[in-house]
């Protein structure tokens, strides 16, 4: 069967690390390119993070591109107290030797949507969707040509992280989101809800561990780093690894379930911007615009998870 294409956006951070090894340990899929956005760090971090995670995977071969370095409308939000200073803490890795690919992000998205055939390239954005939005603005004959957008982002019962109302990606780029939920494109939206369901544990890092790789010494050393921040917020036993959790919905999607409704984002409120107004009991008469995933089958993901990593 032929590889999905793929293109991943992402501001790494420790979990998108693990979410792009997933994707490049995954043969049914095909990465096209990778797209780095201010989120987590600054532009000028999430991109060299980008290159360094295609490094520890053996693939200089990919294309990084960086993109956005600051929302849309507003100023840029970052997370340093959950990801540390370079947004890869946890393991001390050598600097990138691969070069960063010559051009924009947001106009390899425009020209790579326009190449390959309509329909035939899903976007996995996990950070804030700035690059995306920008892309959809400037170039609207784009969207249509997308076959789905599988996204970490929002929350609905399991509220915010970054505000009481809001979750990190969206809260980051409200405007850009609702341009994105308001696109028209088939989503899949992986929020907190499901994401707090997918909680590394001590086995599960020392599984990691125990692949004797560097890239599952890496894994573990920074799921030991990312995890102390959520441990301590919420005094669970482990933290939720967010973003690979779109990757393992496109590997293998039955280990996932939600609901088909209607998602808007707050721009506005006082005290709820960046919120997903998800109508999960359908009670707005909004029609619906995407796939609101709720519930992962925990083990069979981190069985998945460790099994791929186990091939880089
Ligand atoms: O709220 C979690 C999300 O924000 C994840 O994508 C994490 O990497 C950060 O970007
Ligand atoms: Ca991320």
């Amino acid at each position: 069967m032929r590889a999905r294409k793929i293109i991943i956006d992402t501001d790494p951070g420790q979990d998108d690390a693990v979410a792009i090894l997933l994707a490049l340990a995954s043969p049914e899929l095909e990465v096209l390119g990778i797209t780095a956005v201010a989120g987590n760090v600054p532009l000028a971090l999430t991109e060299k993070n980008a290159r360094i995670i295609c490094e520890l995977a053996g693939r200089s071969d990919l294309r990084v591109f960086a993109g956005c370095d600051r929302p849309m409308k507003r100023k840029l939000v970052t997370a340093e107290h959950v990801h540390g200073k370079t947004g890869l803490d946890g393991i001390v890795l050598p600097d990138p030797v691969m070069p960063l690919a010559e051009g924009h992000a947001v106009d390899f998205l425009i020209e790579t949507l326009r190449e390959e055939a309509p329909g035939t390239v899903t976007l996995c954005p996990i950070g804030p969707l700035t690059n995306i939005a920008t892309a959809f603005e400037r170039a609207p004959d784009i969207v249509g040509r997308v076959a789905e957008i599988v996204l970490m982002g929002g929350a609905y019962f399991a509220v915010g992280n970054i505000t009481p109302a809001a979750e990190f990606n969206i809260y980051v780029d409200p405007e850009a989101a609702e341009i994105v939920f308001r696109s028209g494109v088939p989503l899949v939206v992986m929020p907190l809800d499901v994401t707090h369901k997918a909680l590394t544990t001590r086995a599960r890092v020392e599984g990691f561990r125990n692949l004797g790789t560097r890239v599952g010494h890496a894994v573990a050393s920074w799921t030991d780093f990312f995890e102390r921040f959520d441990m301590a917020k919420y005094g669970s036993e482990g933290a939720p690894l967010h973003d690979p959790c779109t990757i393992a919905y496109l590997v293998k999607p039955d280990l996932f379930s939600g609901r088909h409704i209607n998602v808007e984002i707050e721009t506005e409120g006082r005290f709820t911007t960046g919120m997903t107004v998800a109508d999960w009991w359908r009670v707005s008469g909004r029609e619906a615009n995407a796939m609101f995933i709720g519930d992962v089958d925990a083990e069979g993901f981190y069985a998945l998870l460790t099994e791929r990593l186990a091939r880089l």
